[in-house]
């Protein structure tokens, strides 16, 4: 059926029309502002609600606090107003960023020829859009027989297939599961370009890097490459900075559920809003959208074989373990720190890139609803959220140039997490020595002989 659905968006009947981008951010100022007392934290609060501020930094007015840094978005047309505004509270501010457009920058262009180009010459160094991004999930499954193949994971509430890539390597023996998802929130674009290098490299490699040939003897790896199809489109052709799904509410006077406060954990309780104009708006019941759906469905019917969890999101440079739902700490603590902190240590030594490693709630905000931590409280002990780069210069619109050393960095963080579970849960499997290797020492064997 998918196939048919498809279709109709290649038709262009459910595909958005590609207009340039609706909001172009023009003259928008991102400003930082530290409220010094309970008075000003009501008075910025009042302003996010009644100007429906797109803020950056907490994601909620209520989670604006004394002393605390906001970075908040102010609309051009609202700037003015605005300064007068934060003036009447004695809020002082500074101009992070002096026009968004700038930041955001110009339309990425010529979509339309690029996704008919070949596997070989896929540019994994510059974000790609959804269409090519499905054209290359196509291609690795077919050029990579024997141990890639595509799987229908759902349908998005625009209907569109949500797929996901299986990496598995023939056996007969029974093998557990890492699974990998990018792209829950649509501005996060590195995530999916992470995804993707991910692939790549295990299927250019996992032959020559004995690591790799390890543990696909044991386990298989599952890549979502884009949860939130319907967002990550909308953020190509409409919304650069749009965070959530495409789901209608309240009439269609609103858009979109934050598909990270949609899973069935302590649903919609901490940084989470029942309204739907929220960026952090929870949907009307656990698990409401499609997406999460789709995935809570695969994960429930694959838990007992599912031995890692990772998700990956930007920006902040943190490896963050459960729970993001209370401050409270996980069963497995010491042992999710350890391997975090020895994944943060592994993804510095590629580029000397610092990352923080402790529990969602503290070091990113308290957040019910995540995906994190409703698999790990389904039972998976090493459930991670990685939040990649940058550490707020470039915020959601990471430069691509810094697409390749991130996503090298992070290669060596999650080869690390995925070589730790394959030793717990694999004790004695002797790392496979590779074809490469046995050549080299017959090349050698025969050359001294020679001598
Ligand atoms: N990916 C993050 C999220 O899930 C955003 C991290 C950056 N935002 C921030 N306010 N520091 O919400
Ligand atoms: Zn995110």
């Amino acid at each position: 059926m998918y196939i048919l659905l498809w279709n109709a968006g290649i038709l262009g009947i459910l595909t958005p029309q590609v207009l340039g981008w609706g909001i172009q951010y023009d003259g928008d100022q991102v400003l930082r502002i530290i409220p010094e007392n309970v008075k000003q934290v009501q008075c910025l609060q009042e302003m996010c609600q009644s100007w429906m501020l797109d803020l950056w930094k907490p994601l909620q007015p209520e989670d604006i606090t004394v002393g605390n840094v906001v970075h908040v978005r102010i609309p051009s047309t609202a700037l003015q107003p605005m300064k007068q505004d934060l003036l009447h509270c004695s809020l002082s501010f500074e101009i992070l960023i002096d026009n968004v457009k700038h930041l955001v920058g110009p339309k990425p262009k010529g979509t339309e020829q690029r996704h008919k180009r070949s596997l070989a010459s896929y540019n994994y160094t510059k974000y790609n859009s959804m269409e090519e991004i499905y054209h290359w999930i196509s291609q690795m499954s077919e050029s990579n027989q024997g141990l890639v193949t595509q799987h229908f994971l759902g349908t998005t509430y625009e209907l569109r297939p949500m797929h996901y890539l299986k990496i598995s390597l023939q056996s007969n023996k029974s093998k557990k599961i890492v699974w990998i998802d990018c792209g829950i929130h649509a501005r996060e674009w590195i995530a999916p370009a992470f995804c993707q290098w991910f692939v790549k490299e295990i299927v250019q490699k996992h032959k020559s890097d004995p690591k790799i040939s390890k543990i696909l003897q044991n386990i298989d790896i599952y890549v979502l490459p884009v949860l939130n199809v319907d967002g990550y489109i909308y953020s190509w052709t409409h919304e650069r900075l749009w965070r959530k799904s495409r789901s209608q509410h309240e009439n269609g006077t609103c858009y979109g559920v934050d598909l990270n406060r949609n899973f069935n954990i302590k649903w919609c309780t901490l940084g989470s809003s029942t309204n739907c104009s929220s960026n952090s708006f929870c949907g009307s019941s656990p698990a409401s959208e499609p997406e999460t759906k789709a995935v809570v469905n695969f994960i429930e019917k694959n838990k007992s074989d599912m031995i890692c969890y990772l998700t990956i999101h930007s920006y902040s440079q943190f490896i963050l373990t459960a729970y993001g739902y209370t401050t409270e700490l996980p069963r497995n603590y010491n042992e999710t720190i350890k391997v975090a902190r020895m994944a943060a240590s592994e993804l510095k030594k590629k580029h000397g890139i610092d990352y923080s490693v402790g529990t969602f709630s503290k070091l990113l905000y308290e957040a019910s609803g995540t995906s994190q931590d409703w698999v790990h409280d389904l039972g998976i002990d090493f459930s991670f959220t990685l939040e990649l780069r940058d550490n707020g210069t470039h915020k959601f619109i990471l430069p691509e140039d810094q697409i390749r050393p991130t996503c090298e960095e992070t290669m060596a963080a999650v080869m690390t997490i995925i070589d730790y579970v394959d030793d717990k849960y694999f004790p004695n499997s002797a790392p496979v020595v590779s074809f490469f290797f046995w050549s080299k020492v017959f090349v050698t064997y025969t050359v001294l002989q020679m001598m």
